[in-house]
């Protein structure tokens, strides 16, 4: 992105189908608490996101229709979050499915995830905050080639206490952190395509 005076573009998605996730609603929270300069996109879904099969991408050279789908929402965005949520203290499978997918090349010979600036955040209602999760999840993106930003790390545990059902939304700490992430998020994403431009 060589133009500092437009909107960074942030493509945010969850690792989790569940209708009612903690990390959906992360992402829908963070999209209230974007600083100025930033227009962040919740990415609807993986769900259309098949199991990966090298058999399967052979047929779809092209890439099936859910994974070209979010290939070209992540092209078209400067940087991307994803909340992670944590299974059997590592990321889903899903969301490990997904990486996989975006780590292949394209026919073009493109890497959708290379050189793109990511950060990590995630909810749990346990206790440790889906630091395990997001660990894994932080190895498995350096090995396609992204940025992924190193700090702030955004742990939110006990999340059934601090979101609410009612309004849909995080609490006001966990907004306040959401926003100290996405003015990092922009910094990190600015610095890191200033110096490919
Ligand atoms: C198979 C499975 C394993 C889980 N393992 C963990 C775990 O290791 N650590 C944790 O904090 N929560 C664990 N949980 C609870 C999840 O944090 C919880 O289901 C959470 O709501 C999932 O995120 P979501 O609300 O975004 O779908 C596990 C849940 C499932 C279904």
């Amino acid at each position: 992105m060589s133009n500092d005076s437009r909107h960074l573009q942030i493509l945010a998605f969850a690792g989790s189908l569940r209708r009612n996730s903690y990390n959906r609603h992360l992402l829908e929270t963070a999209a209230l608490a974007v600083p100025d300069g930033i227009q962040l996109t919740v990415y609807d879904s993986i769900a259309d996101v098949p199991l990966f099969d090298e058999d399967l991408e052979k047929e779809h050279p092209a890439g099936p229709d859910g994974v070209r789908r979010l290939r070209a929402a992540i092209a078209a965005a400067d940087a991307v979050l994803i909340a992670t949520p944590e299974y059997n203290q590592s990321l889903p499978g899903v969301l490990k499915n997904t990486i996989d997918w975006l780590s292949r090349k394209t026919t073009d010979g493109q890497e959708v995830l290379a050189g793109k600036p990511i950060a990590i955040i995630g909810a749990t209602p346990g206790a440790w905050g889906t630091r395990l999760a997001q660990a894994q999840l932080r190895q498995a993106l350096v090995a396609t080639g992204s940025l992924v930003m190193p700090a702030p790390m955004l742990f939110v545990r006990d999340a059934a206490r601090v979101f609410d059902a009612d309004s849909g939304h995080y609490d006001a700490a966990t907004q306040k952190r959401l926003t100290a992430v996405l003015q990092s998020l922009q910094r990190w994403a600015r610095q890191q395509l200033a110096s490919v431009d």
